[in-house]
């Protein structure tokens, strides 16, 4: 964990938000909100910056306003980065052991990882994060620590996630321009899974949705380890987006109605007559305008859903996690949407939101801060490996080496849960 008191900073810049938690780990290792900020997004849309001028104003708002609420000063923090770019892929790699009897020494571990680490990937791209999916043993699958076993081959399967260049550019030159130094950069599908997923789920096997404003994304873990990540391009602003239109409304008005009568429940539709969703001028008794805001709101969500599911089964994981879904994000306070997933998915569903932190009630349990939360909850393992490696490795200087450096502690930080 970092020193005592030392502050940590994560930026989630979000679709409708920009959020900036201010943390510290406290003597019992509970992370410890102390101060944030949330702002409007502008110039930011489905993950990616539209306008570089806009967002870094939103950027600073939200820095500013987290820097009052606690007297603090921030001049570098964690970010994070989402977006239909980010994508991941698998590398298998096998070295033979030769060691007296055949034991398996952590010189092999690092030696196998260094190997696996040369992902090749378009020019275009970088790799954000290599996480270790699996080490396998002479055949043997699923094995988390290998070193002191005995072996003729030992072999690592690695997640490499990564993303487009320029788009990460964009977003790590939005938070520059406020003479802010970027620490890290971090997946929001991962830091979302960090805040809200709990051990047990990730062992088992568990999907996380973030359901943001402009995008949903998903992390899916198994045996402890993410297996899976994406993020598509769709979130509650569509929903909105329909409900303006199709009740011929401002957008800033269907999004108090989506949030204060939707409900995508459908035991809801039986009692939609007795709900008075407010002073709408047009030409309908109340009960056709409610049954019109059910299915408009009811069509969009099952559509973002199945969306989802469809990318998955793509990918053959449905029946691999007995832990179901767990939906985080704005758009996860959407009335009803828990049991229509699982009748979307036929899995069992619940709500998530950070947990396991001290901090301001409109933080804790509050799904639109999982990924804020989520940044410094890893940021706080990362930091871990940062103070040991102190004792014995001084900060290298070169790019590369930096680099090389990031690439190990988030393996080791990947082990070490
Ligand atoms: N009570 C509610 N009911 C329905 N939807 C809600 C509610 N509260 C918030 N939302 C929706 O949640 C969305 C915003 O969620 P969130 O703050 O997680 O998004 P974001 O992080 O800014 O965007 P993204 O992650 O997609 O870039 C908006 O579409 C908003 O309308
Ligand atoms: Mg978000």
């Amino acid at each position: 964990m970092p020193a005592k008191d030392e502050n940590i900073v994560g930026i989630d810049i979000g679709t409708t938000k920009v959020i900036t938690l201010i943390g510290t780990v406290d003597k019992n290792n509970v992370l410890r909100i102390k101060g944030s900020g949330i702002s409007g997004s502008k110039g930011i849309k489905k993950g990616l910056i539209i306008d570089i001028n806009e967002a870094s104003r939103s950027i600073l708002e939200s820095i500013e306003m987290a820097e009052k609420s606690t007297k603090a000063f921030v001049d570098s923090a964690y970010i994070g980065v989402t977006g239909k770019h980010i994508s991941f892929l698998s590398n298998l790699c096998e070295i033979d052991i030769n060691s007296p009897n055949n034991i398996i020494r952590k010189s092999d571990v690092d030696r196998l990882i260094s190997m696996a680490n040369r992902v090749s990937i378009s020019p275009e791209h970088e790799i954000i994060h290599t996480l270790i999916k699996q080490f396998i043993v002479d055949g043997e699958k699923g094995i988390i620590d290998p070193i002191g076993l005995s072996a003729g081959k030992l072999a690592v399967e690695l997640l490499a996630i990564y993303g487009t260049t320029s788009l990460i550019n964009n977003i790590v030159n939005s938070v520059k321009a406020n003479k802010i130094g970027i620490k890290d950069i971090i997946v929001e599908a991962l830091a979302s899974s960090e805040a809200v997923l709990t051990p047990e789920e990730k062992e088992s096997g568990v999907i996380l949705l973030d359901i943001g404003g402009g995008t949903t994304d998903v992390a899916i873990y198994k045996n402890k380890k993410m297996v899976f990540t994406h993020s598509l391009p769709v979130g509650g602003d569509l929903i909105t987006n329909d409900i303006s239109i199709g009740l011929n409304i401002p957008f800033l008005r269907a999004e108090e109605i989506k949030k204060k009568f939707a409900n995508v429940d459908y035991n809801f539709y039986d009692t939609l007559n007795r709900i008075n969703i407010g002073d709408i001028k047009i030409d309908s008794n109340r009960t056709t305008l409610n049954i019109r805001l059910y299915n408009i709101v009811n069509c969009r969500v099952k559509e973002l859903l199945n969306l989802v599911k469809e990318k998955i089964e793509g990918y053959d994981f449905m029946h691999r996690v007995p832990c179901g879904l767990v939906l985080t994000g704005g758009t996860s306070l959407l009335k009803g949407i828990a049991p229509l997933a699982s009748s979307i998915f036929n899995l069992p569903v619940r709500l998530g939101a950070p947990y396991d932190i001290d901090g301001p009630p409109e933080v804790i349990n509050n799904p639109i801060y999982s990924t804020g939360v989520g940044l410094l909850k890893y940021a706080c393992q990362l930091e871990n490996y940062v103070n040991i490696s102190q004792i014995g490795e001084k900060k290298e200087k070169n790019n590369f080496a930096r680099k090389f450096r990031e690439f190990i502690l988030k393996i080791l930080k990947n082990e070490s849960r």
